[in-house]
């Protein structure tokens, strides 16, 4: 049951510190290396590159996913499922489909066709026995427990999560995979990353800033790096449950036509949890000239000042992992906004949370 919440939504976000726990779970050695008991070393020996197919927030957790294997060195791409095209797979292609239920029929659709391709296949999913699990060469468990709202939350986080080990356990087999410089500092602050969640999820000021902002008429989401999946992911669930119009841009994408759209209607969350803050701020300022309001979601809310009428703050960590802190407060921002609004949180309108037509 939900127990104490008033919506599996808000009660799977504020479980991701457990699930995420699991996630990891026995999975990082003590001297910091990966251990992904279904991958022995060699399993990727013959890979040259790497290619994600997912849909919505699954697609958003691969872009974030390929960003994480090209830090390792590794030739990685993200694909929307059902604009898969096989032209380019070889029988040294590696495909991950990415599908928290297993069963979407997009995703599953493209497994199949990168497998006739000649393809080697993973399947990155939640659920044991799934379709995707079945098909694929290789299952990797993400291990969040069930998720039942249908906008996804918890999974996300840990669809991340199991693709940043998958990157490390990749970059040893492949031959020009190298090990992340940062390797210990990161794995490290990804152990951190549940107890950091924590911090988010008591000290959240999310509830107000829905309320602040609810009468504006669009929202922004705006970011680089790994900040820009989560962009697309803090749209794409704000869009989902609140119904208001929400859109996720490349922070130095909003200079090249979605500027015409901002207004002193509109609010920007921005965000600035990696190393092109500078940048990131000066787009958010163009916003800001033209009267929109502007969140900003760091963890140094005195670099934001001149120019942010809100700041979410996140505990400092390593910028990988930065993104991930950044959409926990997306989400209870939309969760907050649509509770206020008084949707159906859990199940909205027009949207299944499995999608098994093409
Ligand atoms: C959004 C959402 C959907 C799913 C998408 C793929 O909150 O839940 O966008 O992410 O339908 O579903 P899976 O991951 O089951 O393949």
């Amino acid at each position: 049951g939900k127990g104490k919440y008033d919506h599996y939504m808000l009660k799977e976000i504020n479980e991701q510190a457990d699930s995420l726990s699991n996630t990891l779970g026995g999975r990082i050695t003590d001297d910091g290396d990966v251990d992904l008991e279904e991958f022995p070393r060699g399993t990727f020996d013959d890979v040259d590159h790497v290619e994600f197919i997912a849909c919505g927030t699954s697609y958003h957790a691969a872009l974030y996913g390929a960003q994480q294997l090209q830090r390792t060195g590794i030739r990685a791409t993200a694909t929307i499922a059902s604009e898969y095209d096989t032209a380019t797979v070889t029988e040294d292609t590696l495909t991950i489909a990415v599908t928290q239920s297993g069963e979407t029929a997009d995703t599953i659709s493209a497994l199949r066709a990168a497998q006739d391709a000649g393809a080697e296949t993973v399947a990155v999913t939640n659920v044991v026995g799934s379709s995707a699990a079945r098909e694929a060469d290789h299952a990797l468990y993400i291990r969040a427990g069930p998720e039942i709202g249908v906008a996804a939350t918890k999974t996300f986080s840990s669809q991340v999560a199991t693709l940043t080990l998958l990157a490390h356990r990749l970059s040893q087999d492949l031959e020009q995979g190298t090990a992340r410089e940062d390797n210990e500092e990161f794995f490290a602050e990804l152990q951190n990353l549940p107890e950091y969640i924590d911090e988010v999820l008591e000290t959240s000021t999310a509830e107000a800033v829905g309320e602040k902002y609810l009468d504006k008429n669009s929202y922004f989401f705006i970011g680089r790096d790994n900040e820009y999946p989560v962009a697309l992911e803090g749209a794409l669930k704000f869009k989902e449950i609140t119904y208001e119009h929400a859109e996720g841009f490349a922070s130095g994408e909003l200079k090249h036509g979605p500027l015409a759209l901002v207004t002193p209607k509109s609010v920007v969350f921005s965000m600035f949890t990696g190393e092109n803050g500078e940048k990131t701020r000066k787009n958010a300022e163009e916003a800001h000239t033209r009267g929109a309001d502007i969140v900003a979601v760091t963890d140094d809310a005195d670099s934001v000042h001149e120019f942010a009428d809100t700041v979410l703050h996140i505990p400092e960590t390593h910028p990988d992992i930065a993104g991930l802190l950044a959409n926990v407060q997306l989400q209870l921002v939309s969760y907050y906004t649509a509770d206020l609004l008084d949707r159906e949180i859990d199940k909205p309108r027009n949207l299944a949370k499995s999608v098994t037509v093409e």
